[in-house]
């Protein structure tokens, strides 16, 4: 079995709490790691004191359940990012709250069964198979490509086929790319300094320009949905299913209401899905020993056979290397949810309108719960360590009754594409490049990362 080397990915150097400060202030990247100080990856929980409003981050894996878990309604979601995606997903099930948000969860949950899913794994390959024609064409000529760009464009091309059955060459496809790229590239911007600025549940006024946007992706779905809607419309895809939800009343959706539910999956669906594969691709773009490892691995199970469903399921080695890497750089950097009312975590008093971030991307580099928690081990994930995994210590798809709807088909369309493009390529950096990480509406590297593709 190949042998791996212990290797550190980057991450932002942790500097004292004013220093960190000053970084934000300097970069101004809208860079929400790079304010975290050095002590918050030690303590079980803290204050952040430069905020006007109450920010408590909690890092103790037991609060973190009882927060997440909780049934009385009282942590609702960040009014921050509630407001910031308002426009694009409205009142849908990402941000939705208490009895609005179970009626939403029991109609959207059953279009992520495991039939479904195998019915999208056909389309997730077609997508990929697609993908690869391209970065054919990239190799053989030599030419070097975006990891972002490309990983966006491939996992949006998946939630295209799998939601609506088009995929993403079509123009209207195409505008709901574009636009929502204006919208992601805006909102994380706004963030930072209305969180140490404002008040809680201030109204955030967004700039015209990513109104007209998500104005644009709404549009663009309600063309989209409006296909599925004509009379005899025979579709077997994510869009139907919702379309066929009922409520306890026997109620659909409204029109607009599945415009907003289908925005999530776009939004929730391609965006952390990109993020994580850039950096699992960069990962395997630096280290040949974890690249030979996944070759090995998927050789063992499937041959030269294309990939089934089946296969996935034994692919532990290229899964553990996802699990590792939503460790190291979780897309959802931040789960924060808001005091509604004043309360007690434990012995601390919660001031009523209080931010509570929970922060996956510190949770899993916290050194109570990690042993050398910045190392990329991706054997920690390997079903003979899995088990000693603390509970509550890794949350890349949240928790409790809130985790993420998609996290099966997330996890099946990601151990596809790395064991897929590993087996068929080989992947190099193109030289100079300083890789950073950055907390935007996903972790992202602060530059785009670009890389050269070898057919093998
Ligand atoms: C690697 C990929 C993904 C990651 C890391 C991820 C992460 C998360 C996290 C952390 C949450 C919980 C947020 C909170 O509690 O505040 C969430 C919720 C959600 N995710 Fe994902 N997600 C991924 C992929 C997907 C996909 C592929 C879909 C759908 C196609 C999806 C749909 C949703 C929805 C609808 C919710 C809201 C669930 C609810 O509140 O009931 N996600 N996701």
């Amino acid at each position: 079995m190949q042998k791996i080397a212990p290797f550190t990915p980057p991450r932002p150097k942790s500097l004292g709490p004013l220093s960190a400060l000053l970084r934000a202030a300097i970069t101004r990247d809208g860079n929400l790691i790079g304010l975290l100080p050095k002590e918050v990856y030690r303590v079980s929980s803290g204050t952040i004191g430069y905020s006007r409003r109450s920010i408590i981050i909690l890092n103790d894996p037991k609060v973190v359940r009882t927060i997440l878990t909780d049934p009385t309604d009282i942590y609702p979601k960040n009014d921050l990012m509630v407001g910031a995606v308002a426009p694009l997903i409205g009142d849908s099930i990402f941000v939705s709250h208490a009895d609005t948000w179970r009626k939403q969860r029991a109609m959207v949950a059953p279009a992520f069964t495991h039939m479904r899913l195998s019915a999208a794994f056909q389309s997730m390959t077609g997508a990929l198979s697609d993908f690869e024609k391209q970065l054919e064409r990239d190799a053989g000529s030599g030419t070097p490509f975006s990891l972002d760009m490309a990983m966006s464009h491939l996992t949006a091309d998946v939630i295209c086929r799998t939601v609506f059955s088009t995929t993403l060459k079509s123009q209207i496809a195409k505008d709901v790319f574009e636009a929502f790229s204006i919208f992601e590239r805006s909102v994380a911007h706004v963030e930072i300094r209305r969180l140490i600025m404002d008040p809680p549940w201030n109204d955030i006024p967004q700039h015209e320009h990513v109104l007209e946007a998500c104005a644009k992706i709404r549009d663009c779905l309600g063309q989209l949905l409006d296909s599925h809607l004509q009379p005899g419309a025979n579709y077997k895809d994510i869009a139907a299913d919702i379309i066929g939800a009922r409520d306890d009343d026997d109620k659909p959706f409204t029109r607009e209401e599945l415009i907003d539910q289908l925005g999530v999956f776009f939004l929730a669906g391609h965006e952390t899905s990109a993020s994580v594969l850039t950096w699992c691709f960069y990962v395997l773009a630096t280290q040949p020993d974890i690249v030979a490892r996944v070759r090995e691995e998927v050789e063992a199970i499937a041959g030269d056979a294309p990939l089934k469903l089946s296969h996935i399921r034994d692919l532990h080695f290229a899964r553990a290397v996802f699990k590792e890497t939503l460790r190291l750089y979780p897309p959802i950097t931040f789960i924060p949810r808001v005091a509604a009312e004043a309360t007690k975590i434990g012995k601390r008093k919660i001031k009523k309108g209080a931010m509570l971030m929970i922060a996956p991307w510190v949770i899993h580099r916290h050194h109570d719960y990690w042993d050398k928690p910045d190392e990329f081990d991706a054997e920690r994930f390997m079903p003979e360590r899995e088990k000693d995994i603390i509970d509550g210590s890794y949350m890349p798809f949240g928790l409790g009754p809130r985790v993420c709807v998609g996290a099966n088909f997330a996890t099946i369309e990601a151990t596809l594409i790395i064991a897929q493009l590993a087996r068929n390529f080989d992947f190099s950096m193109q030289p100079g490049q300083t890789v950073r990480p950055v907390a935007r509406l996903t972790t992202r590297p602060a530059e785009q990362i670009i890389l050269r593709a070898k057919r093998r």
